[in-house]
């Protein structure tokens, strides 16, 4: 079983849409898949029409007394489950701090899922805190969108920095460009310089898309919903990328 984050410090990057999409993608091409919904903004699980709503909250998922079959949804798709959202997650911060050995908490939870699933998908909320800790102890490999720009960059590197010091090198870090617009310069300087340097970077990015958009009015994946789109065709790419990676 393949422990797979899409994350990044910053919001609004295309975490989610990532997350939805590689998910669809990858029961598409016959895994059994299982989204985590970490974010309790629950975009996830809106695109997926799963109800955000978890019995005892956050408490349900950290504490680890209900077992986490009981949490767990079918979605429309074969092969493709999700636990929802829920709203209190947002205190699953404190939950953690709670929790003795709290990090180390997600990873033992996630285990007996290698039962039933061959990739698990966590969508991750933006930020740097216990829960991202916890998912990278968790995680075998994050997989981070990066919107082509200097700022952007400099939280990869922070993202970087934080690993090291932390001694998880263990966890691969895959970034991708999202919401790439060839149009312009910096972003065809960007996507042409920093896998030089960085030469774990997918080679696969995401355009800019209005279809992407619309997944929040269809409410499906894209994959599912425009499949002949340019965009369907770079998200399927990049799980190929990605099970080329964690393989
Ligand atoms: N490739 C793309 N082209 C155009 N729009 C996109 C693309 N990817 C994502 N978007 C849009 O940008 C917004 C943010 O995307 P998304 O929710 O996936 O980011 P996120 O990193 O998960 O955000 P958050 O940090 O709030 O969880 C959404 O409205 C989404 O539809
Ligand atoms: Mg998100």
């Amino acid at each position: 079983m393949r422990i797979l984050a899409s994350y990044n410090i910053k919001g609004g990057v295309g975490k989610t849409a990532a997350a939805v999409n590689l998910a669809h993608v990858a029961a598409d091409r016959g895994h059994r898949v299982l989204v985590i919904d970490l974010d309790p903004q629950g975009a996830a699980s809106f695109y997926f029409r799963v109800k955000p709503k978890v019995k005892g909250g956050g408490k349900g998922l950290v504490g680890g007394k209900r077992d986490l079959d009981d949490l767990i949804k079918e979605t429309d798709y074969e092969s493709l489950d999700l636990i929802p959202a829920d709203f209190r997650y947002r205190n699953l911060d404190l939950m953690l701090e709670a929790e003795k050995k709290s990090t180390s908490r997600l990873r033992k939870l996630l285990r007996p899922l290698s039962a039933d699933y061959d990739v698990v998908i966590l969508d991750c909320p933006p930020s740097v805190s216990l829960v991202s800790e916890a998912v990278f102890e968790a995680a075998d490999a994050l997989v981070i969108p990066l919107i082509p720009t200097t700022l952007s960059l400099r939280t990869y590197e922070q993202l970087e920095e934080f690993r090291m010091e932390q001694k998880i090198k263990k966890l691969k870090l895959l970034p991708f460009f999202s919401m790439v617009d060839r149009r312009k310069a910096l972003h065809r300087e960007i996507l042409e310089t920093f896998p030089k340097s960085h030469t774990n970077t997918l080679g696969v990015p995401i355009p800019y898309a209005s279809a992407v958009e619309r997944m929040g009015v269809e409410r499906q994946p894209l994959t599912a919903f425009a499949p002949r789109t340019a965009v369907a065709g770079a998200y399927r790419a990049l799980w190929d990328a990605v099970d080329a990676a964690t393989g």
